[in-house]
């Protein structure tokens, strides 16, 4: 190509090569997931998580019972940019650029040792970036802790990671006595467990692959809570390329078989956090509630799950990232997505607002809601129903008892404000509500005189009356009114 040009080798300078690898953007649970990945392709039947708490010194380990590495195969594993991405990958492989193995552990440890087993030998390397740094050359080292050399003795083949100096995880000189590190570590691990029992669902519910938390196997968490009875799917639609989406609603809080199944079907993010699309690839999910840049997140919406499905060909196309933690939907498609994810925000809405509603009449009976929502001039206001048989009591009863009487509606009204109504009035429409433009002049004219001659009865001035009213809502909304009185 160049035959008639100098050339000069310019090999990237290992140290700084390290801190871009670490520099990726991994979370401590995608880069778990990376891991779990390669046991997956490597046909594992489980895999097994243990942390070993030790201050700056913790470790975790990932093992599996896969195919296992010979010694030249694990080398060639253990160096950066193992594969070409470029390269057609089986339809089962969950891996693409040939990294993960590598950016994964560096992104959250300075020690990375692979231990592996297959044709009944083991074979193990490290890489220790002090190491590289120092020697200034991509050097393995024939090296493994003691306690984990057996680590491979009960399975007939696999591979065991073993992350060390977890300094992205735990600063490095933490002593094994600090509480509060030692708590932060553990919250961050189950994080990661929920990360994993999301990621890995369909794999786990199809018995593919048993995922062992210390000794507990992971529960899959479904985001499309198939048995549950009321929710509502919606039919699949086709993209090209194979890429299908299916759209779920799930059922409102009252309408869940129970409450423990309510409170699971939240998820690691929360209710609001959780909707939105779900990506899989195959059967990994790569991304979870997310509308993708197509929408905002949205209370109403929050009963709204949709997956995509995409076969690994379309990587490229969707620009699935080295974490695996990002798509986009080509723009080809992005209208057809937008167009299914309509109808069934559209759908989730109704099942959000009329469940959570307090003030729609119900079918076949007389209701009396204590609130009514009001729309005037594109803004929502919500107005006390004086139809309602209670407030009917509350009058009567101010014959008699005037103070009990006010007491008890105050109470009333206290208790029932329809914040749900309003929050999702709010949330739909950008416009505020305001009571204050329903109440018409003739009624606060009449108040504020009332008010104000009761005041001057109490020897004020006239101004010291008017400077009373104006700081007392809603009188402060109208100082004209107040100051021709
Ligand atoms: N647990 C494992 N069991 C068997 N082989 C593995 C395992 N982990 C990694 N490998 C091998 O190492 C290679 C590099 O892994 P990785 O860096 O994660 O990149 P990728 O998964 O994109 O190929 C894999 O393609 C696989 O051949
Ligand atoms: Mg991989």
């Amino acid at each position: 190509m160049y035959e008639d040009f100098e050339t000069q080798e310019a090999v990237p300078e290992a140290a700084s090569m390290i801190e871009t690898f670490r520099a990726i953007g991994y979370s401590l649970e995608t880069a778990v997931a990376d891991i779990i990945d390669n046991s997956i392709t490597a046909g594992a039947k489980h895999v097994t998580i243990h942390r070993f708490w030790d201050g700056g010194k913790t470790i975790i380990t990932i093992k599996d019972d896969g195919a296992g590495m010979t010694n030249d195969e694990l080398i060639h594993a253990m160096r950066p940019g193992a594969q070409n991405p470029l390269i057609e990958r089986d339809e089962k492989d969950l891996g693409r650029f040939g990294l993960g193995l590598k950016t994964a552990s560096f992104s959250q440890c300075r020690k990375l040792t692979v231990i592996s087993k297959k044709n009944k030998k083991v074979s193990y390397w490290t890489w220790d970036l002090d190491f590289v740094a120092e020697c200034k050359k991509w050097k393995l080292v024939h090296w493994c802790l003691d306690t984990f050399k057996d680590s491979l003795n009960d399975v007939s083949s696999g591979t065991i990671v073993i992350w060390s100096e977890l300094d992205r995880v735990i600063p490095t000189r933490t002593d094994n006595t600090n509480e509060v590190e030692k708590e932060k570590f553990s919250k961050a691990m189950e994080k990661v467990r929920d990360h994993i029992a999301m990621t890995f669902h369909r794999f786990i519910e199809d018995k593919q692959i048993s995922i062992i938390w210390g000794s507990h196997a992971i529960l899959p968490w479904n985001p499309f809570c198939p048995s549950e009875s009321k929710r509502q799917s919606f039919p699949v639609d086709y993209l090209s390329g194979g890429v299908t989406l299916t759209g779920v609603v799930l059922p409102h809080k009252l309408n869940f078989s129970n409450e423990t199944a309510f409170h699971q079907a939240e998820g690691p993010n929360g209710w609001s956090g959780q909707q939105g699309f779900y990506v899989y690839r195959g059967k990994r999910l790569l991304l979870s509630g997310d509308w993708l840049g197509l929408f905002r997140k949205e209370e109403c919406y929050k009963l709204a799950r949709i997956a995509i499905d995409l076969p690994n060909s379309q990587d490229a196309k969707w620009q699935i990232d080295i974490k695996k933690s990002k798509a986009y939907p080509p723009s080809y498609c992005r209208e057809q997505i937008e167009q299914y994810a309509r109808k069934v925000r559209l759908y989730a809405e109704e099942v959000f607002r009329h469940r959570g509603k307090i003030l729609k009449q119900r079918a076949g009976q007389q209701f009396y809601p204590l609130w009514l929502e009001k729309r005037k001039d594109s803004s929502w206001s919500y107005v006390i129903n004086r139809d309602n048989p209670l407030i009917i009591h509350f009058k009567k009863l101010a014959e008699t008892n005037p103070s009990e009487a006010i007491n008890q509606m105050l109470l009333l009204v206290e208790s029932n404000v329809p914040t749900k109504v309003i929050f999702y009035n709010e949330a739909k429409d950008e416009n505020m509500h305001d009571t204050y433009k329903m109440l018409d002049e003739v009624t606060i004219h009449q108040t504020a005189k009332a008010l104000y001659d009761s005041f001057i009865s109490q020897d004020k001035s006239p101004l010291q009356a008017k400077a009373l009213l104006k700081i007392i809502e809603p009188f402060n909304y109208f100082e004209d009114l107040i100051d021709s009185l």
